[in-house]
């Protein structure tokens, strides 16, 4: 990173995250007429359960609306803990439970909760890159952990062997833009390997709820030291209403609170209310995950037969990464064709793996079955 311009600070200039860039380029298209076919966002069609919209419709104009504790609304930090008891069958303290501004600014409260300037923190590669950038930007240093087929694309103790001295280490399960998630044995192994080095674990668990075989396991039943980040963007389907949460150990929540205090003041309360509400649309919810289910296997069947090389069906979220197909060696170029050409918005794999990431793509399923249909009849139309 360097400065472009002077006067500007050096850890500001984090790189361009490409799958809002990709967003902003398909919008204009479609803005001119254009009809796009989304893969490229983490965003799924349904938007926010109908009890959730309902409940923000029936606050407005009833409730001030003000700002809330700090820490979130009793009522949501008690209804999150719940959830703990059903997904888990953990009894978590509510006490425990912090509501942020989406997960990402879980990400920040939890990175300056835990990290001084200098700090190194293992990030898997390919992975998503708000870690890296964020930690960039807050002179903390990002370090890679390559991973591959070999360990079905999971961070192992292995990894962070190699990886030299570590403060802190990320990981997420379901994990973006894999789909790999850690089995209960393997997160146990990191677990143990973190603790025997002294590393700080964050568990980004905001895909758990979205899986297709086995359910999620959270780092929380396996370490009650870790600090987990989850959130109502993915399950929940509410990515604008920007509410996350962050589970913390309880010796952590002075600090996180004065630091949420201090940048946040608090969630955003109207949508507080909605995500208490979505807490009890389970069924609603379940719903989609079937689509998404089905959107997974058409693309698994239709990918490969397209062209697209090593693609890699996930175990859990909604995207599918890929290699491109043969004779394409550049996926920022490939991306702009394909939406320029064919109408379809995908992520280059350089938003997660900034070197092998050239050669691999994102494609994200959370959209109605109609859409992936549609982009799997695009890419029939001609040769790539
Ligand atoms: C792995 C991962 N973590 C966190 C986020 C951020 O989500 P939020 O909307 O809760 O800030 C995303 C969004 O795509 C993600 O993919």
């Amino acid at each position: 990173m360097s400065a472009t311009l002077s006067g500007l600070s050096r850890r500001g200039q984090v790189p361009v995250f490409q799958a809002t860039r990709v967003l902003a380029a398909a919008n204009a298209l479609e803005a001119a007429g254009r009809d796009i076919v989304h893969l490229e966002v983490g965003q799924p069609a349904g938007g926010a359960p109908q009890v959730a919209v309902a409940a923000a419709q029936a606050a407005l104009g009833t409730h001030p609306l003000g700002y809330t504790e700090s820490l979130g609304v009793p009522d949501l930090r008690r209804g999150i803990a719940a959830l703990y008891g059903r997904r888990y069958g953990l009894d978590l303290d509510p006490g425990r439970v912090i509501v942020t501004t989406g997960s990402s600014a879980a990400f920040l409260l939890a990175f300056l909760a835990l990290f001084d300037a200098g700090a190194r923190v293992g990030v898997v590669e390919p992975g998503y890159p708000a870690y890296r950038n964020m930690l960039g930007a807050l002179d903390l240093v990002p370090v890679a952990l390559p991973v591959d087929g070999a360990t079905g694309f999971n961070p192992m103790p292995q990894h962070l062997a190699a990886a030299g001295k570590l403060d802190g280490l990320l990981v997420a399960s379901p994990a973006n833009p894999t789909g790999a998630m850690l089995d209960g044995a393997a997160l146990g192994s990191l677990v143990d390997a973190t603790r025997a080095r002294g590393i700080r674990l964050i568990s980004d668990e905001i895909y758990h709820g979205i899986s297709y075989g086995k359910p999620a396991v959270t780092a929380l039943s396996l370490d009650p030291e870790a600090v987990v980040v989850s959130g109502f963007s993915k399950y929940f389907g509410m990515t604008g209403w920007r509410i996350g949460w962050m589970i913390v150990p309880a010796a952590l929540v002075p600090t996180v609170d004065r630091l949420a205090q201090n940048f946040f003041i608090s969630a955003p309360s109207l949508s507080q209310i909605a995500a208490c509400a979505a807490l009890e649309a389970e069924e609603e919810l379940d719903a989609r995950v079937a689509i998404y289910a089905r959107n997974r296997a058409l693309l698994a069947e239709a990918l490969p037969r397209l062209g697209f090389r090593d693609v890699l069906v996930p175990d859990g979220a909604f995207y599918l990464y890929s290699g491109l197909p043969a004779g394409e060696t550049d996926s920022e170029a490939f991306c702009a064709r394909l939406l320029d050409e064919r109408g379809i918005a995908l992520t280059p794999g350089t938003d997660f793996d900034p070197v092998r990431g050239r050669g691999t793509v994102r494609f994200s399923f959370a959209g109605a079955h109609v859409r992936i249909v549609e982009a799997v009849r695009r890419l029939e139309g001609a040769p790539l």
